[in-house]
């Protein structure tokens, strides 16, 4: 198959950060898809419906003209989230998920929550309400392995958690691991996962390839070979607990290739293009479409899109660095060649 027509897809996690970072990225993600989750670890971070608002505001002045693009907004959950912003985020309409990050385990997670206890009372309102909750997870801090947060916080919080919340209903955001895929797998109804890209084409080698390679660092980290063939059988499974969410982080360059650098990789320039890729991998582009365009709205329960894209398996080479802001942004696969590409979209 060398050319695929896909009811447009939606993202179910990218950062689209702000200022002049937000207008140089999401052009990028509204050329692909439909709606996307956007996440709310700005800073200071999206914590109230009312900074949704303006967040949300500031996304669609960013949308290049004639861009038919939905943002669906998060809250970013802390230790004082109160179940009254939830019930202001639930009339809103706007906000579709609320995020919890474990406090230290990522990019601008410092304001995240410091122990689950403290927000009992918000994830039963969220329960209520049928509010999704969009989970990191990983446990942080200097005791737990890094290549084992992922595990330790499913046998830690996420497991006790959702059997503690029996309605709530919960995305396990980017897993990254052959346990993650079990976990959901085995799980009650009403608990789903997204994947990216990197974690479907890459397993940990890729970290350090004759070299540190800042550029493919994100968190959860890449994890081993096993662990991404889990990810690609569970993706192109077509079961609907499995759907697409890139998790694209962009962040300047100078920021990355850096003693200290950040976690994130930037895809969203090619990111239907690589899951293309991935599933073409292993003879399943037939399994695409499901999960780019179906299982992620119909767990969110909105609508599928009417209108369509169309990808080509035609090599292209991404930019060495794209415009950002006052700096640059090294995108994923710079200067390397891509296998799909975007022909067009089509309209409803
Ligand atoms: C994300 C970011 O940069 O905001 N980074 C990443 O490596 N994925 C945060 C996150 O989703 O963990
Ligand atoms: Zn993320």
């Amino acid at each position: 198959m060398n050319r695929l027509t896909l009811r447009r897809p939606d993202d179910w996690h990218v950062h689209l950060r702000d200022g002049a970072a937000l207008a140089a990225v999401v052009k990028f993600t509204a050329q692909r898809f439909g709606r996307a989750i956007v996440m709310p670890n700005l800073k200071p971070p999206i914590t109230t419906a009312a900074l949704a608002r303006a967040y949300r505001e500031r996304i669609v002045a960013a949308l290049p003209k004639g861009a038919r693009f939905e943002p669906l907004l998060t809250l970013y959950l802390t230790d004082s989230t109160t179940p009254d912003e939830i019930d202001r985020a639930r009339a809103a309409g706007f906000v579709h998920g609320i995020k919890l990050y474990p406090a230290g385990a990522t990019t601008h997670s410092d304001a995240g929550v410091t122990d689950i206890a403290k927000v009992h009372g918000v994830l039963a309102r969220m329960e209520e309400l049928g509010m999704p909750l969009l989970v990191h997870g990983e446990t942080p801090g200097p005791d737990v392995d890094v290549f084992d947060r992922e595990a330790h916080f499913i046998d830690a919080v996420l497991g006790p958690l959702t059997e503690r919340f029996r309605g709530l209903r919960v995305v396990f955001e980017h897993i990254t691991t052959a346990g993650a895929v079990d976990f959901i797998t085995r799980a009650r109804a009403g608990v789903a996962a997204t994947i990216t890209p990197q974690h479907l084409l890459h397993n940990r080698n890729a970290i350090f390839a004759g070299g540190i390679r800042p550029h493919y660092y994100c968190l959860p980290v890449l994890k081993r070979e096993r662990d991404r063939e889990a990810l690609l059988r569970a993706a192109t499974s077509g079961s609907p607990r499995f759907f697409l969410g890139t998790d694209s982080a962009p962040h300047e360059r100078a920021d990355k290739e850096n003693a200290c650098g950040c976690a994130g990789m930037f895809t969203a320039h090619a990111a239907i293009e690589l899951y293309a890729e991935a599933f073409d991998s292993v003879g399943h582009l037939d399994r695409l479409e499901a999960f780019a365009s179906h299982f992620g709205a119909d767990f969110y329960g909105l609508p599928r899109h009417d209108d369509t894209i169309t990808l080509v398996k035609e090599p292209w080479t991404p930019p060495q660095v794209y415009e950002f802001g006052d700096g640059a942004l090294v995108p994923y696969r710079a200067g390397e060649s891509i296998a799909w590409r975007l022909a067009g979209t089509e309209g409803a």
